[in-house]
């Protein structure tokens, strides 16, 4: 055994690469080394020998494995090791790192904003019932509004006609639902994907996102929304924005209104992003609709609120300068890789 620790050590002392020692390892404590045929031995010795014999070649086996770990290091810590692992000529590797897809980005953005004006999130189904999506919103069955959201029914399988469950057009109908289960002081916000059946070209899609926004509670008035969305665009668009509202329609508000910001890219002096009106539309809006309020029985003589509805996408598009809806969908890695 002093043989063998002789010539292992010997050896080792002059080891001078992973080579070398991957091949010591196996010459002098491998399978085949002449200290483990020692081991495998020891069972047919005497009984007197066995003890002496065994621990000492326990012993050397001891120290050759630190030896040997020794060894490795300071040939790993060594000036030359490190000059022949490491060439910090060569460029790096790329890592491909994966990330949020542009319109989770925006949605999250959206959505801080307004939790930290105090508005909660909440989601819903996008299969949807009639009753949610239209009727408890104020537009029944002949209002001429339901034009404006053309509709994948559902069917049920060997039925020709349709159900009364459809892709929903709109986030809208959750305000209805979060109503019927919630007391009033309600704030929330709702993303969701929704569905529309049309041709789909650079500014359509037949699937999108939206984001509605609720706020139900005793006195609150126009001027309350109008504080709300003037802060979520300072904050989503930078704090010197102007916003503007107009006048619009929506059957489950009164007033409707359609708020738009001062163009971001020109500030308002007209460019092709705000096709040189100076005004961007980001979305709808206006005070609850009193038969909305009674439909999910709250009293519209006590209680007022409002609401607005943008579409993710739109809004991605304008910040980004994106020119077509359809990207957001296509999966294209050179589309997505850039956000
Ligand atoms: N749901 C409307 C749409 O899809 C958007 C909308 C307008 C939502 C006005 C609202 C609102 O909550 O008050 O076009």
């Amino acid at each position: 055994m002093e043989e063998i620790r002789a010539a292992a050590l010997a050896a080792l002392a002059g080891a001078d690469s992973d080579a070398v020692l991957d091949e010591w390892r196996v010459t002098y404590l491998g399978r085949k080394s002449d200290l483990t045929n020692v081991l495998r031995s020891i069972s047919s010795l005497p009984d007197e020998d066995r003890k002496t014999v065994g621990a000492s070649a326990n012993q050397l086996r001891g120290a050759l494995e630190e030896a040997f770990d020794e060894k490795t290091q300071a040939l790993r810590a060594g000036p030359g090791a490190i000059a022949d692992a490491l060439d910090v000529t060569l460029p790096g590797r790329r890592r491909s790192g994966g990330a949020l897809h542009p319109t989770t980005q925006t949605i999250r953005e959206i959505t801080n904003a307004f939790g930290a004006m105090g508005f909660q999130i909440a989601e819903g189904p996008e299969v949807e019932w009639e009753k949610y999506n239209f009727d408890a919103l104020n537009i029944p069955a002949d209002h001429p509004a339901r034009d404006q959201w053309d509709t994948f029914w559902l069917q049920e399988p060997g039925s020709e006609e349709r159900s009364d469950m459809l892709l929903r057009t709109h986030t809208s109908p959750m305000q209805a639902r979060i109503m019927e289960k919630t007391d009033p002081p309600v704030r929330v916000v709702i993303p969701g994907r929704c569905f529309r059946y049309e041709a789909t070209d650079a500014t359509h899609e037949w699937h999108f996102f939206q984001i509605e926004g609720l706020a139900v509670d005793k006195g609150i008035t126009f001027a309350d929304m109008k504080g709300t969305l003037f802060e979520f665009a300072r904050r989503l668009f930078g704090p010197d924005r102007k916003v503007r509202f107009r006048v619009d329609f929506f059957p489950f508000v009164e007033p409707g209104a359609e708020m738009a910001i001062d163009c971001f890219k020109c500030n308002g002096k007209g460019c092709s992003l705000c096709k040189g009106t100076g005004w961007i539309e980001i979305m709808g809006a206006g005070m609850v609709h009193p038969s909305v309020l009674r439909n999910v029985g709250y009293d519209p003589e006590v209680y007022s609120g409002f609401a607005f509805g943008m579409g993710v996408e739109r809004i991605a598009m304008l910040r980004h300068g994106i020119d077509d809806v359809r990207q957001f969908a296509a999966g294209d890695l050179r589309f997505l890789s850039q956000f």
